[in-house]
Parts: structure tokens; C-alpha cells; sequence
């Protein structure tokens, strides 16, 4: 059977995560959370020490690292990393790793590998345009910035993680500013992705609407 890619794009906090890992459970296909990846690396680099200018380095680290997806968890160096990459120190670093140039080219080929080997639905904010840019469906996700906002802070709080919603909310801010202004294939909606508002609707209701449009896998 010929391998089915859903890609799904969007700013953080637009649901992106929630959402496609219940379509991947609901149609039997597998969930890669590329923001994961991008998060894993920045754990390693920042667990080195490497500085995020030492182009280098992060060639070298990258060359000597595992990053493995297995039963919905992602491991770095075969270790289980699922808590570590949602720490408020990852958050505030993986917007400027996720710039680096060597970084997603080597993230893409994985994204890519894995695309070509099963069916999958993949989240992150270049999948439409980059990683799988002949996906059979694409959608792209936002909401309001207050709304994300308050998702990321109550996610953070049931994780232990004290921040105050105001400095969630500017950072959310300031990574929409370098996801979007980057240079390297920054987030932006393909032409052909379906938009897909959040803000206001339950999980529900957006899975919803999605699978309505992909029922033919
Ligand atoms: O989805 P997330 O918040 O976990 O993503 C973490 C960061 O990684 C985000 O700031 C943007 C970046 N990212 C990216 O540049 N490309 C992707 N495909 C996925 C994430």
C-alpha cells in the first residue's frame, strides 16, 4: 500500500501536538512531532555546552547523536527524553537552534526517511512546505496568541513548571517572531493547506473537522 503523509503546521500552543497524535491512534498511522527533534537537539547542545555559534561543533554533535521515536516517546541517545525537551530553559533556546542551517538540514532527511517508510502524520511548522511538500493533506493550524498562551501555561503547570502567564505569553511572542522571520524555511501556511482556526473550539471539534477531510485513508 502506498504511504500516506498528513502534514500539519502551525504556531505553538495552536494544538498542533493533541491534535495529530489522536488522528495518527484514530487512522493507525504514526505520529512524528518534528518540534520534538528540534527540542531533543537543543537538550544536547545545551547539556554540552556548545555554543549556538559554533557551527563546528553542532555539526560534530549532530553527526554523534541518536534520535529515535518509539511508541510515542522520543529518545536522545536512547534515553527518554519526553519530560527534559518541555523544560522553560528548551523553550527558550529552540527557536534560535532551529535556525541553524546544519541542524534542519540533517532534521529534514530524518523527517523525510521516516515519510518515505510508513504512513504518517507529521507536526512542526515546515512539513507543508519543505520536509513533505507533495503531502496528500495539509492543513495549518493557529489561534489567538492569548489562547496558546493559556494552553502552554496550564501544560506547564501540570508539569511542575511555575512560570507566570505573562512571560508564557511573551514568549510565546517572541518564538511566532523568529519562526516566522527566519530566514530558513520559516512557518508560513503552503498554499494549498487548509486553515484551520482553533481558537474557541474543543479538541473535538477540530479532530473533527480534519478527519472530515481526510476519510479516504
Ligand atoms: O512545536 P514546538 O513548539 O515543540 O517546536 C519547538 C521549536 O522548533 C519551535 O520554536 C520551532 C521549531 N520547529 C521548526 O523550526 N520546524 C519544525 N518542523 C518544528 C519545530
Amino acid at each position: 500500500m502506498d504511504k500516506v503523509s498528513i502534514a500539519i503546521d502551525g504556531p505553538a500552543g495552536a494544538g498542533k501536538s493533541t491534535i495529530a497524535k489522536k488522528i495518527a491512534e484514530a487512522k493507525k498511522i504514526l505520529y512524528i512531532d518534528t518540534g520534538a527533534m528540534y527540542r531533543a537537539i537543543t537538550l544536547k547542545l545545551l547539556n554540552n555546552n556548545v555554543s549556538l555559534k559554533n557551527n563546528e561543533v553542532i555539526l560534530e554533535t549532530l553527526e554523534s547523536t541518536g534520535i529515535e521515536f518509539k511508541e510515542g516517546s522520543i529518545y536522545l541517545d536512547g534515553i527518554n527524553v519526553d519530560q527534559e525537551i518541555r523544560r522553560p530553559e528548551i523553550n527558550k533556546n529552540v527557536s534560535e537552534v532551529a535556525a541553524i542551517p546544519c541542524v534542519r538540514k540533517v532534521l529534514v532527511n530524518i523527517q523525510r526517511k521516516i515519510a518515505e517508510n510508513n504512513s504518517v502524520i507529521m507536526d512542526g511548522r515546515d512539513i507543508g512546505t519543505r520536509v513533505l511538500p507533495f503531502a496528500k493533506y495539509k492543513f495549518f493550524l493557529t489561534a489567538s496568541v492569548d489562547e496558546r498562551a493559556k494552553r502552554r501555561y496550564i501544560e506547564l503547570k501540570k508539569n511542575g513548571y511555575e512560570q507566570s502567564y505573562e512571560e508564557v505569553a511573551e514568549e510565546i511572542s517572541k518564538r511566532d517572531k523568529m519562526d516566522t522571520e527566519r530566514k530558513l524555511d520559516p512557518l508560513r501556511k503552503a498554499e494549498d493547506a487548509i486553515l484551520v482556526d482553533t481558537t474557541g473550539k474543543t479538541i473535538d471539534e477540530v479532530i473533527d473537522t480534519i478527519i472530515e477531510k481526510i476519510d479516504t485513508i
